[in-house]
């Protein structure tokens, strides 16, 4: 049964598109049991400093805190499973011929729900690599109960979690690719983001001014639903499979 009217509309302008754009935050993986960031009790940011965690002064100040923080998150992220919402965009991934999902997650659960091309615009959590060098160093299962972080076989700083932190670059290869994906797709279509981290918090308006319909998926209103031409409030893992379900008759 197809629920709402913008659901239909969403589907119907999905359906006719070419090149379509997601884009997805932190509550995408929600219902997968991810605490977002800025939940007013539950996000991660209301409970622990980010400056202190997820940045350089705080990972200089205190390694094994930083380290120890992260491993938690990683082991909560191992823990977790796809929800329908990762299922779903892995499935609209399937249905159209060109479809780039940029994610700010540093989760794996896109891939895990069957994603094939997911650009990690804010880095991946179960990836590592030295602090001063860079080199990618691959973590063995006991170093992840370790109180401080591993040292670099090359240059013997610090191993981090290659995860981008506050005041530090993007990756630049995936901005390209996003930002040329947003000027160049027919529709963004924007999952569980609050939409005020930047400059990925810029991909809608981006892609709106280069003549792209936007659609939003989320809960709550956000910056993001205010400019979108789509508004779906919902939860992604209710909203995404309706979409789904609202698309395929419309196929051709
Ligand atoms: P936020 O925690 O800022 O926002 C999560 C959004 O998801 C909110 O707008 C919620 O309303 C929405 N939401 C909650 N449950 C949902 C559900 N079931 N389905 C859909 N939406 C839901 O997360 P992000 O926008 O991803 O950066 O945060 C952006 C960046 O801020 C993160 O990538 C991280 C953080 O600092 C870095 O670590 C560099």
């Amino acid at each position: 049964m197809i629920p709402t009217t913008p659901i239909r509309q969403a589907a119907q302008a999905l359906a006719q598109a070419h090149h379509i754009v997601c884009l997805t935050g932190a509550g995408v993986s929600a219902e997968s049991g991810v605490a977002p960031f800025r939940a007013a009790q539950t996000g991660l940011w209301s409970k622990f400093y980010p400056q202190r965690l997820a940045s350089q002064e705080g990972f200089a100040d205190d390694p094994g805190l930083v380290w120890r923080w992260y491993m938690e998150r990683l082991r909560t992220v191992e823990a977790a499973a796809p929800n329908p919402g990762h299922r779903a965009l892995a499935q609209l991934e399937t249905l159209k011929p060109a479809f780039t999902l940029v994610t700010q997650n540093v989760d794996n659960l896109h891939e895990r729900a069957g994603s094939r091309q997911v650009y990690h615009i804010h880095g991946r959590i179960n990836h590592f690599r030295c602090n001063y060098c860079r080199a990618e160093y691959p973590l063995q299962a006991h170093e992840q109960t370790q109180e401080q972080p591993p040292i670099c076989p090359h240059c013997s700083e610090l191993v981090r979690p290659d995860v981008v932190w506050f005041g530090e670059s993007l990756p630049v290869d995936v901005v390209d690719i996003a930002w040329r994906a947003a000027e160049s797709c027919e529709i963004m279509l924007v999952v569980g983001t609050s939409g005020v981290v930047y400059p990925v918090a810029q991909l809608p308006s981006v892609a709106k001014r280069a003549g792209a319909l936007v659609i939003d998926v989320n809960p709550q209103c956000t910056p993001v639903s205010e400019m979108a031409d789509i508004f779906l409030q919902g939860a992604g893992g209710v909203v995404l499979p309706q979409l789904l379900e609202a698309l395929s008759p419309t196929l051709p």
